[in-house]
């Protein structure tokens, strides 16, 4: 049996996951965190911290910078430098906070269907989002960039790039990261780019790499945030950080994060620390757990001829097209034989609907006989 098989019950422990459909038999696939254990050191590591008993005003400590520095070489060979790091409680936090250095007459670009803070964000800030939908290239989700240059106009001063891509599950390679950096720095656009699944990379044959490290232009105009939260499966903890070489850069975010928190909390420093040391195997195991969850929902679409999904490369989460099944609405069809996903509409496109496969085995083949069970009524 894997580590990943355990069946942990989650109900009655704050969980935004499960608390949803609480008092149902709905099994919940929805928002992006996983049912799985953090891995063993992590979990030690914050007993041992509980354990001293004294919860004081804290700091992140210089091993823990190194952590970081140490793991995005190992993981993505990108050599970053500690002073680069800024601690933010979350990466939506972060995206927030990066459209506020821009004024109103400002628009930021965004690439859609897309996780709805790409969206928020830059309302929260009163800018205007220029939409270019993903297209279907060669089986996977990707950009047509003659769109995207076409719809640029001089007002454009930031993209929000995701890399890996939720919901489409696209990694965009070097050559696509090469092109959009070009536009970028040819339009004077900064670039914001959310790489928060970098690391849940499932396809051995493909690798993620951060835009910024590309060239030392692309390092200069470019604010990357991270996070070990959906990577070792500690969200709840709130640990993330923005990467940003640029120093004038470095002092406007910083700039509009004054006053609203001081870095990350006790628990979240002990449990990056942690994880991003002592965390490669239970990684390493996880990726492969989730390739092949993968391959049965991968192939339970393919079953369906009316369903269809395109090539997921990264992530956890699986974007099926359901417009075929011809169904009102597809969240409500799921939810009625017991599956609880995430609505197409809300990344921009009702048609779809998005699977969160992180879940043990046993679950996922039951979440998916549920499934088949609904398309067997049509
Ligand atoms: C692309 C992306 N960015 C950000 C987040 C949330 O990050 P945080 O919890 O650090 O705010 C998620 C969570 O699903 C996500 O998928």
């Amino acid at each position: 049996m894997s580590f990943f098989d355990k069946e942990i019950d989650r109900r009655a422990t704050n969980c935004e996951k499960w608390d949803k459909y609480k008092d149902t038999d709905i099994i919940p696939a929805w928002v992006a965190d996983a049912d799985f254990s953090a891995p063993l050191p992590v979990i030690k590591a914050l007993q041992d911290r509980v354990e001293h008993g004294i919860f004081g005003y804290t700091s992140v400590d210089d091993a823990t910078n190194q952590a970081v520095v140490d793991f995005i070489w190992r993981h993505h060979k990108w050599e970053i430098q500690k002073e680069w790091i800024v601690w933010v409680n979350g990466v939506v936090s972060s995206m927030n906070l990066v459209c506020k250095m821009f004024p109103n007459d400002t628009k930021v670009i965004t690439t859609t269907p897309i996780y709805p803070h790409f969206i928020k964000a830059p309302k929260n800030s009163n800018l205007e989002v220029t939409k270019i939908p993903l297209r279907e290239i060669n089986n996977r989700w990707g950009i047509d960039f003659e769109e995207f240059r076409d719809k640029i106009d001089s007002t454009c001063k930031l993209f929000l790039l995701c890399n890996p891509h939720n919901p489409g599950g696209t990694v965009f390679s070097r050559d696509e990261l090469e092109k959009l950096g070009e536009i970028c720095l040819e339009h004077d656009i900064l670039i914001c780019s959310d790489e928060i699944h970098a690391d849940l990379v499932i396809n051995p044959r493909v690798k993620h790499i951060p835009i910024a490290s590309l060239n030392k232009k692309l390092e200069k105009t470019t604010i990357t945030l991270m996070a070990p939260s959906k990577t070792f499966n500690i969200a709840g903890l709130q640990s993330s950080f923005a990467i940003i070489p640029n120093k004038k850069l470095r002092a406007s975010f910083q700039k509009e994060l004054r006053g609203l928190g001081d870095g990350i909390n006790l628990l979240a420093i002990t449990a990056t620390k942690a994880a991003y040391t002592k965390g490669d195997k239970w990684l390493d195991e996880l990726k492969e757990y989730l390739s092949e969850n993968l391959n049965l929902v991968e192939n339970f679409v393919k079953s369906n001829e009316n369903l269809k999904m395109l090539k997921c490369d990264a992530t956890y989460l699986a974007w099926i097209d359901c417009k075929n099944i011809k169904v009102e609405n597809p969240y409500e069809f799921f939810l009625k034989f017991g599956v609880g996903l995430s609505e197409g509409e809300r990344f921009g496109d009702k048609n779809f609907i998005r699977l969160n496969f992180a879940t043990t085995r046993k679950r996922l083949k039951k979440i998916l006989t549920r499934m088949q069970n609904a398309l067997d009524t049509l």
